[in-house]
């Protein structure tokens, strides 16, 4: 077979680049490692990690908000197996999606690892053994991470585990020691103390979530303490861990460079994810690597060899399942001739605890690095109306805006159901607004979205009318 692209990975970056070839007229084929499509995001990601967070938050509001909403429940408990079976019919049911989307626009799946034979023949190998080889003009690699590991912590999968085992969990761990404060290690320990876990978070750095705006990580700190007891060890660099069978011992070197232990049963390892190109056979179509394991790309995310073109977590930038899909509409139209474009400032990031977390643009520390002038507006949820109906007061809603021309320059909230919030802000910024355009504007009340009017209004002459 020939085709004009070939996509080699079918996760959020791989398919969504697939369907937008399709539509514009591209015979176009994708390659999937695995029997399922949807890659990381959809099967060990983003899909199944949000269902265990809304199941474990059910349980837990249960558990500790009903009573004070007038209802009241005898012999709440929790039942694992099925919230886990839940989780994997709500994957069942997106893979037969992105199947559907495929078939509807005629692209050929082929299941196999995906290697270059040469720069236009890519051999595909499936889990049978069985060998075929397809011609591509050109070729979209899409290949994703996986967790990284560190070279002294053996994960075994039983008790020293990452996200993907954390995700299938047969009993609910009775102390969870997760090394990484960082999105995953916070969104899967939530998942754990909602449902009775202690989780003791090390972490290396001075502070969890660091690369958002330095409010955000100060704020949910206090929060997953206060509500959810974590412990969280800054500072600390991880020196080993070993499974005792029974459980998991595990060692790191305080700030004052004494040794430190932590016994838990299970070690959750969430230290970051490593760009993934094993087996693909770069080195025979001459594809070029980049610092850290990333593939290297131009402007336009095309190899060193013309017609090659590499997306999504295994090239630079955030690992993001929103990225990866920008970035595979961006080769798809830039194939046909389009002028695409991708303002990589303004692509969120959100943190999916209770409260979420979610911030765009620049960080107060960047603008500071920068030295701009900007000034600062903040509304704290608990002066919000809609925030005290339900019970949801922890959190802030924080505008960065330019101090000259008052254009907004970043947006970092956390609180409740921030992670659609947010939207607004990327909306707003992409117009390049001023936070006088959306203090103006006119939002519904009650709802969590006047957080951000009168963030807005504090960043215009301290007008707030809440605080
Ligand atoms: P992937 O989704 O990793 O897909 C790559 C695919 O390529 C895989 O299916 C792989 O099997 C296949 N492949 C690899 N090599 C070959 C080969 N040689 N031949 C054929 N196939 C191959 N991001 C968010 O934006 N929001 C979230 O809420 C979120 N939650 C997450 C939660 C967890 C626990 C984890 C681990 C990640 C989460 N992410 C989230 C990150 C998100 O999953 C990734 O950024 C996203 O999946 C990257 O998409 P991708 O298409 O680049 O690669
Ligand atoms: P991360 O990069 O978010 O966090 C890793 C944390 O581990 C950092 O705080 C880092 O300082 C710390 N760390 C690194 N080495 C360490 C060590 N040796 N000892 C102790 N701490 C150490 O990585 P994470 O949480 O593994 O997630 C991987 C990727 O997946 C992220 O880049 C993220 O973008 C993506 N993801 C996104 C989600 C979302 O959008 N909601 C959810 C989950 C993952």
């Amino acid at each position: 077979m020939k085709y004009d692209v070939t996509v080699i990975g079918s996760g959020p970056g791989g398919y969504v680049a697939a369907v937008r070839c399709a539509q514009l007229g591209l015979k176009t084929a994708i390659i999937e490692k695995y029997n399922v499509l949807g890659g990381t995001c959809l099967n060990v990601g983003c899909i199944p990690s949000k269902a265990l967070l809304d199941s474990s938050e059910h349980y837990h509001n249960a558990a500790h908000t009903f009573k004070t909403h007038g209802i009241e429940l005898d012999n709440l408990k929790v039942n694992l197996e099925q919230m886990i079976k839940r989780k994997a019919d709500v994957i069942k049911s997106n893979n037969d999606g992105i199947s559907f989307l495929m078939k509807k626009n005629k692209i050929d799946t082929y299941f196999g690892l995906g290697s270059f034979v040469d720069k236009n023949c890519i051999k595909i190998t499936g889990t049978d053994g069985q060998v075929q080889e397809i011609e591509t003009d050109k070729t979209i690699i899409a290949t994703g991470s996986k967790p990284t590991i560190l070279p002294f912590i053996p994960v075994d999968k039983q008790r020293i585990i990452t996200s993907t085992e954390a995700l299938t969990l047969t009993e609910v761990p009775k102390h969870m020691v997760i090394i990484g404060g960082g999105v995953i290690g916070l969104e899967l320990g939530s998942v754990y103390a909602r449902l009775g876990s202690k989780i003791t978070v090390v972490e290396f750095l001075d502070s969890i979530i660091p690369t958002m705006d330095r409010a955000l990580g100060k704020e949910l700190q206090r929060v997953l303490k206060k509500i959810l007891g974590f412990e969280f060890f800054f500072q600390h660099k991880v020196t080993g861990a070993t499974n005792t069978g029974a459980g998991v011992t595990v060692t790191a070197e305080n700030p004052k460079g004494e040794t430190v232990t932590f016994e838990g049963d299970y070690c959750l390892v969430s230290i970051g994810r490593k760009p993934y190109t094993d087996g693909l056979g770069l080195e025979n179509a001459g594809v070029q690597m980049g610092e850290r394991g990333m593939i290297a790309v131009n402007d336009h995310l095309e190899t060193n060899v013309p017609g090659i073109f590499a997306i999504g977590d295994v090239v630079r930038g955030a690992m993001l399942a929103h990225k990866a899909e920008e970035e595979g509409v961006l080769v798809a139209e830039y194939i046909t001739g389009q002028k695409p474009h991708i303002n990589y400032n303004l692509i969120p990031g959100v943190v999916y605890t209770w409260p979420e977390v979610a911030g765009v643009g620049y960080t107060e520390e960047q603008l500071k690095e920068q030295g701009r002038a900007y000034k600062t507006g903040s509304f704290p949820f608990k002066a919000s109306g809609r925030a005290k109906a339900s019970m949801d007061t922890d959190g802030f809603v924080k505008v960065l805006a330019d101090k000259e021309t008052d254009e907004i320059l970043g947006v970092h909230m956390i609180g409740p159901r921030i992670a659609d919030l947010i939207a607004e802000a990327v909306v707003a910024m992409e117009f390049r607004a001023s936070a006088e355009d959306i203090a103006r504007m006119s939002h519904a009340h009650p709802t969590y979205t006047e957080a951000m009017k009168e963030a807005c209004l504090a960043a215009t002459e301290n007008r707030a009318i809440h605080i």
